[in-house]
């Protein structure tokens, strides 16, 4: 069956159970890159850091390519250690109470109207907002940084300047205030930090920053619209969780394996390596088609049914190993909360049908652009 780009961004699974069953490592003769579509290779590949490498080695002055994310032993794992205080399921409950108040503020506005945009008017502003406070950017500069992060991540046009360098220019000027006057955020917190007695140099400082928006803003936006088109495959799960909330994290789980924000991260192989029948060359690009290991049948039993008391689940929506989403605590949390509250407030949710769901268009984030919805407050 022949299906357009559109069709296999918004419903993969197809494809991918047909990859797992006839072809699980495949070589994309086009590109020269392979791809893992089992559970056990694709846990593999993100997680065996000696085989393989998460470092591209992308030009030097772009601040993301010498971030965590793009990082080798022993660095990485000296810069994870600065950087893991601030995102421990612990440091971020404190934010529940700020959290609440800001999906409060967003359901607020849309209330009285009895319909809203998912996206537009909950899942994309609340993670933006979350994580500007967190570092620190004042209210006032809210809106530039809103508009350089959504040009960062690819959602509006930059209208010709570079928003990474005008975003970054900001930073900049940001840390040199924190280093004058220390305050209680992120930022101040990462400049007060030390490896072996070195500070972390101000491209490192910025790489984390910009890291964060685009690592955090986008994949949680959609982990909140993916809940509710799951919801709208399975209408009578709104109900159940109404009824028992404390279901809430499970569900949050299952929605990370059955539509994953994150379909897919990159590796190289470091050296040749053996991955069940193949051999992957040095220098070769491997997609871990993380999408594809969590309807694994082999992990998953009935993996293409979305169960909202699914356990065990140990879906690797998050990565596996040393690169696990530093975010994850606070992703959690932000769903959580949006989730509980929008479904205590809002009956009656139905999905705007009429309106042709749109993919972000990625390979790499599962989601839609907009997801109008009607209710009753
Ligand atoms: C539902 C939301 C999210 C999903 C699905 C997600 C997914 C992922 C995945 C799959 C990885 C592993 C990458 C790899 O192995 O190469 C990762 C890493 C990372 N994520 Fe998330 N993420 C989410 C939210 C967040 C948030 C909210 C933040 C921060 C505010 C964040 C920050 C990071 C960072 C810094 C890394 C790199 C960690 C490292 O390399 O050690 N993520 N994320």
């Amino acid at each position: 069956m022949q299906y357009t780009k559109e069709e296999r961004l918004l419903n993969p699974f197809p494809w991918y159970d047909t990859m797992r069953k006839t072809d699980p490592i495949h070589f994309y003769e086009q590109y020269g890159i392979w791809q893992a579509f089992r559970y056990n290779d694709v846990q593999r590949v993100l997680s065996d850091y000696a085989a393989f490498s998460s470092n591209f080695g992308g030009p030097g002055e772009d601040p993301l390519s010498t971030s965590l994310i793009s990082m080798d032993p022993p660095r990485h794992r000296q810069l994870r250690n600065i950087v893991t205080q601030a995102f421990t399921p612990r440091s971020v409950a404190k934010l529940s109470e700020r959290i609440t108040a800001i999906v409060t503020e967003l359901l607020d506005k849309v209330a009285a109207t009895g319909r809203m945009d998912i996206i537009d008017d909950f899942s994309y502003p609340l993670p933006v907002i979350v994580i500007a406070e967190m570092l620190g950017i004042p209210q006032e500069d809210r809106e530039r940084f809103k508009h350089w992060s959504d040009a960062i991540v690819g959602a509006t046009s930059s209208g010709g300047a570079n928003p990474q360098q005008e975003m970054g220019a900001y930073f900049l000027d940001m840390i040199a205030q924190r280093r004058e006057n220390s305050e209680d955020d992120l930022i101040s917190a990462l400049l007060t930090a030390q490896i072996d007695g070195v500070h972390l140099d101000q491209r490192e400082l910025l790489g984390f920053c910009i890291l964060l928006l685009v690592a955090g803003n986008e994949t949680t936006t959609n982990l909140i619209g993916n809940a509710l088109l799951c919801f709208d495959e399975y209408p009578e799960t709104m109900d159940q969780l109404r009824a028992e909330p404390d279901l809430l994290p499970t569900a949050i789980e299952e929605v990370l394996r059955y539509r994953s924000p994150v379909q897919l991260m990159y590796r190289h192989a470091v050296s040749d390596v053996e991955l069940g029948d193949h051999t992957i060359r040095a220098g070769q690009m491997i997609m871990a088609q993380i999408g594809s290991a969590n309807r694994d049948e082999a992990q998953f039993p009935n993996a293409d049914t979305f169960d909202i008391r699914r356990t065990p689940n140990r879906h690797i929506a998050f990565g596996h190993g040393i690169h696990f989403c530093l975010g994850a605590p606070l992703a959690r949390l932000e769903a959580k909360i949006a989730l509980a509250l929008l479904l205590e407030r809002f009956q009656d949710i139905q999905r705007v049908g009429d309106i042709p769901l749109e993919t972000t268009g990625s390979d790499i984030v599962y989601g839609v652009k907009h997801l109008p919805i009607t209710f009753r407050a």
